[in-house]
């Protein structure tokens, strides 16, 4: 059953709650899981991880299975084509980050989309070949399996390829999202992709023949599978037909790199996250540190006082984005200095309660209105592992190119490197060098995977989609949870608003801030931009019981599966 009605059914009465930033509502519970719980954007996706659990195995045994099962089920983020970010905290309060972004190929460089007289090339990082990365998805996943796997790697395989080979009826959603990609899959593929092209409508089956064929080399050669042999040479002869630049060597030289992860405090929880380069673990520690001193219980959701703060916050943290962020592996990332709490505090010492500060005026884009880009899943196991992982191909089906007979599609992610200092790229994101394209460095990433937990025991994990606006999701739904108390279906379900500096806006969702705030935040100086809908959040919460409360974004076909 849908999540949305099952919440409903799940709804409890609490008593209402008199301090103004407090919910005055009935506290509406999402899915609720007596032991173990996976939340992801598809429900056979969710399903197929939770039946791994059941079976014995752990939380990055199911991680491994979802990322295979969303790269066939919801491929217009899910992949074997793409990156992503993992953070892991054990049972035992242990934790760990896997790096398995995308890296340049060896023959990028700086200005390669520029042209003579030095103007970015429209479209050039965004479609077709020479917009991929190196993936990374397989190599991670290989490697967070050795480390933590306990199951055979072909089982956690297997419920991908079973969805492949027999196919799956699609959602409404799926099937706008499939026939709005049509033509320019058509465009930018060099062998036409055949189980794709049709007019779909919800209750279609959908089948992926050489997509199953790809992950059983996988299944069976594992990292070999697919940077050498058949897969790897379907991939150089698709690069060859499209005047890509991704080699042997490239995927031969690709590694996937477990980090340390980053944590800061906020209001006595301990918040576990990426570091770079994502740039979203660091702003998302900047921001809470930057609200921490403002008591947040005290103001009204979503009403002028409480938006302008937030997007005050993230005017300053974004400017510090794009100057300071990008692979920690070829840039020198001030970690240690933006995350220092006295830093974001001076930070706000400008602030001021009655008025917006203007953003500085380089040059900035309309970012895109589209934002089904990237997926996250969020799952804890019986012993209490947790994983909660961030995939993506950039853009919605990223770069619209289908590896020719692999039938896999390939990331859009060099758009995340900074293609020329301040130019903004598709999600009006700018930067500068720390973000300039280099051979075999990885682009910066807004993603968030994000754990949280309170004098040593776990408490929430979470994360979404939504490129730029992903670190301001995760940062309003950890504030939902500790600052007003929500449930994690209602700190899901509650209206976002987004700003990130440049461009200098307040972007919001629809009936996120009523007309009477509107009008206040304009009268502070703030300029305000419908968004429609700002992120896909899944995410489990610990309850008191020890129980388990998935709260899965009713903005997508996401579904909690619990047991
Ligand atoms: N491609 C979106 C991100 O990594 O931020």
């Amino acid at each position: 059953m849908k999540n949305r009605i099952k919440t409903l059914l799940l709804a409890l009465l609490i008593i209402s709650c008199s301090k103004p930033g407090k919910l005055e509502t009935q506290h509406v519970l999402g899915t609720i899981g007596e032991r173990a719980m996976v939340v992801s954007a598809h429900p056979l996706a969710s399903k197929v991880g939770s039946e791994i659990l059941k079976k014995g195995g752990n939380a990055v045994d199911a991680a491994v299975a979802v990322q295979f099962a969303l790269a066939v089920v919801y491929p217009n983020a899910g992949n074997i084509g793409g990156g992503g970010f993992l953070v892991y905290r054990s049972k035992d309060g242990a934790v760990d980050a896997l790096d398995f972004r995308e890296m340049a190929p060896q023959l990028a460089n700086r200005d390669m989309y520029l042209d003579s007289a030095g103007n970015v090339i429209n479209n050039l990082s965004l479609r077709g070949h020479l917009a991929s990365g190196v993936p990374g998805s397989v190599d991670g996943m290989v490697e967070a399996h050795k480390k933590y796997g306990t199951l055979p790697w072909s089982e956690l395989i297997q419920p991908a390829i079973n969805l492949a080979e027999k196919g799956h009826i699609i959602t409404e959603m799926e099937a706008k999202g499939l026939n709005n990609v049509q033509k320019s899959l058509l465009e930018n593929c060099t062998v036409p992709p055949t189980n794709f092209s049709k007019e779909w409508v919800k209750g279609d089956t959908i089948y992926h023949k050489d997509l199953a064929k790809t992950l059983e080399r996988i299944r069976d050669n594992e990292r070999a599978g697919f940077y050498e042999g058949e897969t790897a040479e379907l991939i150089i002869e698709e690069m060859k037909r499209g005047n890509g630049i991704i080699t042997q060597e490239d995927l031969n030289k690709y590694h996937s790199v477990w980090r340390t992860p980053i944590s800061g405090m906020y209001r006595g929880y301990k918040l576990i996250t990426m570091p770079p380069p994502s740039s979203g673990g660091v702003a998302l520690i900047q921001l809470l540190e930057s609200v921490e001193p403002f008591d947040l219980s005290s103001m009204s959701h979503n009403k002028a006082t409480y938006v302008h703060l937030l997007t005050e916050a993230e005017r300053r943290v974004y400017a510090d984005r794009a100057e300071y962020l990008g692979d920690p592996d070829y840039y020198n990332v001030p970690v240690k200095g933006l995350l220092n709490p006295e830093y974001n505090r001076e930070r706000m010492e400008s602030f001021n309660p009655e008025k917006a500060t203007p953003s500085d005026s380089i040059g900035h884009g309309q970012p895109m209105l589209e934002h089904n880009e990237t997926t996250h899943f969020s799952i804890v196991d019986e012993q209490g592992n947790a994983v909660s992982l961030t995939t993506t191909l950039n853009g919605s089906y990223g770069c619209r190119v289908i590896v020719g007979h692999a039938g896999f599609l390939l990331n859009n992610e060099m758009d995340d490197f900074s293609v020329k200092p301040g130019v903004p790229n598709m999600f009006g994101l700018v930067g500068g060098k720390a973000n300039e394209i280099a051979p075999g460095k990885r682009m910066l990433s807004s993603m968030t995977p994000t754990i949280v937990e309170k004098d040593g025991q776990l408490k929430l994990v979470v994360g979404t989609p939504g490129g730029s606006t992903i670190i301001t999701s995760v940062f309003q739904t950890v504030l939902n949870v500790i600052d007003f108390d929500m449930t994690m279906q209602e700190a899901v379900d509650a209206k976002r608003v987004h700003s990130q500096w440049l461009p200098d806006v307040i972007m919001y969702e629809k009936d996120a801030l009523t007309e009477e705030t509107s009008k206040k935040l304009e009268e502070m100086g703030h300029k305000l931009l419908d968004k429609g809908n700002i992120g896909r959040v899944d995410a489990v919460k610990v309850l008191e019981n020890k129980k388990l409360e998935g709260g899965a974004d009713p903005r997508g076909d996401d579904f909690a599966s619990g047991y």
